[in-house]
């Protein structure tokens, strides 16, 4: 047996990302960003969007759907060029409480789920006024056109069945007309990392990351140079399935009973859905090894059921979920509280070091003299909430970029994606009146 303070010893050191250990991750994604690129085997995609950026005169009103996989929002949107623009309605359903469809159950039906968003839209849209819609759909896609992507895979634990295959926005259409909604025409669908980052692109020239920190995570960047297009474009790279990675001995648990072993590591380690599973088999492990088998109380905690807004609440209060870690994780000694709480600290310390480390490897990329001002605009949960998230994806740019860090700024893109989705709408609707 040990004790509380000597597991911490001899496990927590698994969660620290050094300096050097950045710098690593770093140079292994930027290999695996060439290689996506160039169509070599990698743990990265490099799928196009076929959106540039943003003139920031683009304008008018549009409808956008922004479907994550947690909660799906439509927007009735204005734009008025320059990075302004109002929200006329909105609306926010939570796919966790939606009546009768289930997203993350194969009994779920892609008509079903389809038939659910139109619904959503016709609340939102005002009866007869023509739209065109931006469809910002959060999943890894395979694109020909602005307007035609069809699902790879899902991630993020959803599994609802047809879906993969679809043509995304012409069973989107399909749905629309189904609701007699004639006057909605989706004329573009794009990942979210591309809607935050347009978004951020429209009023900041400087944008050329953008990640979500949330539910999952992923990046986008703009490559100046992307194969057979005639100028630069924003890639998403689904960098949530980075697989070069240290793994602790919490990750490889997750991983095994995880939903696709082997597939989205990066994600796993970094996002929302996970971290709170992450912390549940470290307290689960600091049980085992802290307390003697005659004394062991089986927790009852199920899995997935300490939630990353649990995690969030306790790293500013302590006391926020005590009484929750002690009946249903059977926690009970103070030094094992503390020494989790320590694990919680360097579990989202560690995302956030993980996510920089992207970051520096995109960077190297599209300008490895770091010549030029970078903005990387992030949306999602984790980053807006999770305390000290911010400053530590921050702290590790500051501490790898040495004296080149002032070039490169980091900042909130809230709401970006399904803003993003309605620039571009817009940017569709002008290339199509050409
Ligand atoms: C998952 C999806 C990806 C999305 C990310 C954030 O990683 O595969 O497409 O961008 O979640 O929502």
């Amino acid at each position: 047996m040990l004790t509380p303070t000597a597991y911490l010893t001899s496990h927590a050191p698994e969660l620290l990302l050094t300096k050097p250990a950045i710098l690593q991750i770093a140079t292994a994604f930027q290999t695996d960003l060439q290689k996506a690129l160039a169509h070599h085997p990698s743990s990265l995609k490099a799928l196009p969007s076929f959106l540039g950026v943003p003139t920031s005169q683009e304008t008018g009103r549009y409808l956008s759907v922004d479907f994550g996989g947690t909660n799906l929002r439509v927007l009735d949107i204005e734009l008025y060029g320059q990075g302004r623009y109002t929200i006329h309605a909105q609306s926010k359903v939570s796919l966790a409480n939606a009546g009768n469809i289930d997203c993350t159950a194969s009994a779920c039906h892609s008509d079903t789920l389809f038939d659910f968003i139109a619904q959503q839209i016709a609340d939102i849209a005002q009866p007869s006024m023509p739209y065109n819609l931006g469809h910002t759909f959060s999943f890894p896609s395979h694109q020909i056109d602005r307007n035609q992507a069809t699902l790879l895979h899902w991630t993020k634990e959803i599994k609802t069945t047809g879906v993969v295959g679809l043509d995304i926005n012409q069973a989107l259409h399909a749905a629309l007309l189904r609701q007699n909604l004639p006057n909605i025409c989706p004329v573009v669908i794009l990942n979210d990392t591309v809607g935050t980052l347009i978004t951020a692109a429209y009023g900041n020239p400087a944008a050329d990351i953008g990640s979500i920190c949330g539910t999952g995570h992923n990046t986008a960047y703009l490559e100046q140079r992307p194969p057979n297009a005639p100028g630069p474009m924003f890639i998403n790279l689904e960098s949530g399935n980075f697989d070069q990675l240290p793994l602790s001995r919490y990750d490889c648990l997750l991983d095994a009973q995880s939903d696709k072993p082997g597939e989205q590591r990066l994600e796993k380690m970094v996002s929302g859905r996970y971290l709170g599973e992450l912390l549940r088999l470290a307290a689960l492990d600091l049980l085992h090894n802290t307390v003697p088998k005659d004394l062991f109380l089986q927790p009852t905690a199920a899995p997935w059921s300490l939630t990353a807004e649990q995690v969030a609440a306790w790293l500013l209060d302590q006391s926020a979920i005590a009484a929750w870690l002690q009946e249903r994780m059977k926690l009970i000694l103070p030094e094992q509280l503390a020494a989790l709480q320590l694990l919680a600290n360097r579990l989202c310390t560690r995302s956030a070091r993980l996510v920089a480390a992207s970051h520096i490897g995109i960077l190297r990329h599209i300008d490895p003299a770091l010549e030029k001002n970078h903005h990387i605009a992030i949306d999602g949960s984790l980053f807006e909430k999770l305390p000290g998230y911010q400053e530590a994806i921050r702290q590790a740019l500051t501490e790898t970029l040495a004296d080149h860090a002032g070039m490169v700024t980091v900042g909130l893109c809230k709401d970006g994606s399904g803003v993003g989705a309605a620039i571009a709408a817009a940017l569709a609707t002008a290339s199509r009146n050409k």
